[in-house]
Order: C-alpha cells, then structure tokens, then sequence
C-alpha cells in the first residue's frame, strides 16, 4: 500500500513537474553555453535595403509585401568580409554567434534547395553567404548559433500572412499544412546537414502549438544528428534554455540557462534612422546584471545591405571588448552571484565559489558595503589593476554566529571608466548568512 502511494506520489511529480524548457537529455551539453556569458546576434537580410523592420514591416502593413520583397534585388553584399565581421565580433569577448539564416519573411541566407527565395538564387549577391560566416567562425574558435524563422510570412503554403488576414486555417486544410512542413523541415535539415550548428535559435514558435509544428520531432531529429546541440525555448516547450527579450528579468528564469537577447539601438536588423542607441555603459552594465543572475547576453547588431557593420555597432563591441578583456576573470565562466541583499550590485563567483566579484558603477559610492558573508577574506583587489585595498569589519558580536558587514574603501582613481570590478578573495567556497538578525 505504501508502495503504491508512494510510486502515485513519484508518478505526480514526474508527469506535472515538467519545466518551462524541456528536460535535457544531457545538462552538461550546456556547459560551454553557460560559460559563454556574451554572444552576438546578427540581424541580416532583405530588410537591411531600405532599412525597414525584418518582416513585421510588412506583416504589420507599414509597406506592401512585394515592395517589400523587392529589397532582394538589391541586395548585393559587395562588401561582405566575413573574416572581419569574425574579428569584431571576437574582440567584444563574445564566445558564440547567432546569425538570421531566413527570418519570418523567408528569405534564406544559404543556397536552399528547397525553394528559389534565397540571397544565392534570388539577390545580386548571387553568393550563398551563410557558408563563408560559419566556417569563419571556427576557424576563430566561436561556436556557431543559426536563428532559424519557423514562420514563413511569404511561403504560399504558410498560413499566416498579413497582421489581419491568413491564406487559411490549418484545421481546414491539413494537407496544405502538411507540405509547409515538409519545406520547413527540408531547410530545418539542409541546415543540419550543411552547418551541423552547435546552436538553434528558433524563432516564431507562438503562430502554431507544439503539436502542429511537431516540436518533439523537430528536436528529435536535431539531437539524433548531434546529440550535444543546444536548441532554444522558442520551440514550444522543446527547448533547453530561455529566452527574455529586450528586457532584463528582474527574477531570474528557473532554466539551468538562460539568455537575453538584446538590440543596440531599437532595431534588430539595419536601419540608418534609428539612432537611439543605447551607451557602451548603459550595455555593459545590463551585461553585469545578467551575469549577475546567472544569464548570458545575446547582443544584435544589424550590418548593412552591403555586408558592413554599422560604426556605431563597431564602436560598442569594441568598448565592451576592452572591458570585457580587462574583467574577463570576473565574467567568463563564473557562475551567478550573491543573491538579493548581500550587495548593492551586480556580482559574480568563481567557478568554485571562492573569489566573489563585486561590479560598481562609475561614480559607485567609494565605500561598498557586503552583507552576511561569513567568510574571512584572504585579500581584495581591483580587478585588472594591482591596487589592493583593506576592509573593516562592521557588528560583528564575538557571541553571535551572525557575521558582521564588511566595508571596503574604494579610492577614487582606480575607477573603470565603465564598471569597476572587485576582487574578494575568500577563505574558502562563499558561505552566507540569509537569517533575519539573532533575536527576533
Ligand atoms: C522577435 C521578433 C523578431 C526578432 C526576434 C529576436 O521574436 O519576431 O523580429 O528576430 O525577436 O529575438
């Protein structure tokens, strides 16, 4: 009797406790992933002509589909240099990059068999441009990420079209679903095949349910080609990490891992018009925050038609790289920082937990206060300088077992110009004190 409730209890806890993402079949596949902290996400298609929003410009009805879909005959990418692109992308720190195989207007970046709307078959670049990217990518040690648009807005057999108006119903006409699926998943495979990325980044999951995408499937024959490929959430719940966009969560996601991806300015793809970028400061400190919380950042930027990356693009990356290759110890494979209420900040940890990061905004308050840390430190630095500095310990009752406050002194001229990263170095894996104060 006792058996059985208690298999009934197992069995209750096994079929309801599914995550949000799925189970992995092997949670050390992401370990490379969640090392990574940043990656770059490329934003590159038709769109980048005129400068229009990547297909929901159309969708949303702001141009007419086939003005729209004219953008391809001049789209020449003449002065595409993949390499450098490599090397750009590299010196910002950044581990691994997603690029836009076919956003949600179909448009593919590579020589596909499947239809004749691609960059190769259809554009004056006449050149399959995807190729060149990814082999320069591991020629550089980055692993290589394709977003893949399971929407196609312009495929006659998609049903889904204009914001307000669809080709037809996939009850109505299952067979007509049936062979979009077929094309989706030739691409899906050709994309395999040619590519065998270490990273998919699905897109468009929320038009059609887990069922009707055949999600599982889809993830099946992924992972039966490479067991150790990490697929994103956006594939109905057969995922393996998540996905915020734009903004930083404030609780962080429950997945193993997560990342945020992230626009420059307001757009993910090019457009000259839009210069609200964000400051090489205000993107490095979001990057803190997510760190902070155990996420990477997923960066966009959007290179022109002609296959250059916009300066002010450049200009970020670059300054990210310097503070990224002077803070590198207190960034990449670390793990996510103290919880709320022990710092007035973003933190980080080692991968063993012994040295604790502390990210100070420029003009933080030159006196820095950690709360309930019952370590003793070894020594404190200021990360990528060889200023040391000393500390006090604040309240600490010798018959308490509650740990005083430990105040450091900051001075001035060792600030970063961007964050300022403290070094703690403890006694031993960090241990905290989370109670409510002694008595109570
Ligand atoms: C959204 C948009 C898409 C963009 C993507 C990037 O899902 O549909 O345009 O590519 O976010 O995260």
């Amino acid at each position: 009797m006792m058996k059985r409730a208690a298999f009934l209890v197992l069995w209750i806890v096994i079929r309801f406790a599914t995550p949000a993402v799925a189970q992995t079949d092997s949670l050390a596949k992401l370990d490379w992933f969640s090392n990574a902290r940043l990656g770059i996400f490329i934003h590159w298609g038709i769109y980048a002509v005129d400068g229009v929003g990547e297909s929901w410009s159309f969708h949303n009805k702001h141009i007419p589909h086939d003005v729209y879909m004219q953008q391809i005959e001049r789209f020449n990418a003449e002065n595409y240099k993949p390499e450098e692109w490599v090397r750009v992308i590299k010196s910002s720190g950044a581990r691994y990059a997603v690029i836009t195989s076919k956003h949600h207007d179909g448009v593919a970046l590579w020589n596909t068999k499947a239809n004749a709307l691609s960059i190769p078959a259809a554009s004056p670049a006449k050149r399959d441009v995807l190729t060149p990217f990814v082999t320069e990518l591991r020629k550089a040690g980055l692993k290589t990420g394709l977003y893949f648009s399971l929407i196609d807005w312009t495929h006659p057999d998609y049903p889904g079209f204009l914001r307000d108006s669809s080709r037809y119903k996939v009850a109505d006409d299952t067979l007509r679903w049936n062979r979009y699926m077929q094309f989706c998943n030739r691409q899906i495979d050709e994309l395999l095949v040619q590519y065998n990325p270490d990273l998919w980044w699905f897109d468009g999951d929320w038009e059609h349910s887990a069922e009707e995408w055949n999600a599982p499937g889809i993830r099946h024959r992924i992972l039966a080609r490479n067991p150790s490929a990490i697929i994103n959430a956006r594939l109905q719940g057969y995922g393996d990490y998540a996905t915020p966009e734009q903004h930083t969560p404030i609780i962080p996601p429950e997945s193993r891992a997560w990342e945020l991806c992230m626009t420059m300015n307001d757009s993910w793809g090019y457009q000259g018009s839009d210069t609200n970028y964000k400051t090489p400061f205000e993107i490095i400190s979001i990057f803190a925050d997510v760190i902070s919380a155990g996420g990477n950042l997923l960066l966009d930027i959007g290179p022109k038609a002609d296959g250059t990356i916009p300066e002010e693009q450049v200009h970020i990356l670059k300054e990210l790289g310097r503070w990224t290759s002077k803070h590198s110890e207190a960034i990449f494979d670390t793990r996510r920082g103290l919880p709320y209420g022990h710092f007035y900040g973003p933190t980080t940890l080692s991968a063993d937990s012994t040295v604790l990061y502390l990210f100070l905004s420029q003009g933080a308050s030159d006196k820095l206060v950690i709360k309930g840390l019952r370590n003793k430190i070894r020594k404190i630095s200021v990360l990528g300088t060889p200023q040391t500095l000393g500390h006090k310990i604040v309240g600490k009752i010798s018959w308490s077992s509650v740990p005083g406050l430990v105040y450091i002194d900051v001075p001035e001229n060792v600030h970063d110009s961007y964050i300022t990263v403290i070094r703690v170095e403890l006694d031993g894996p960090v241990s905290l004190y989370r109670g409510k104060g002694g008595f109570h």
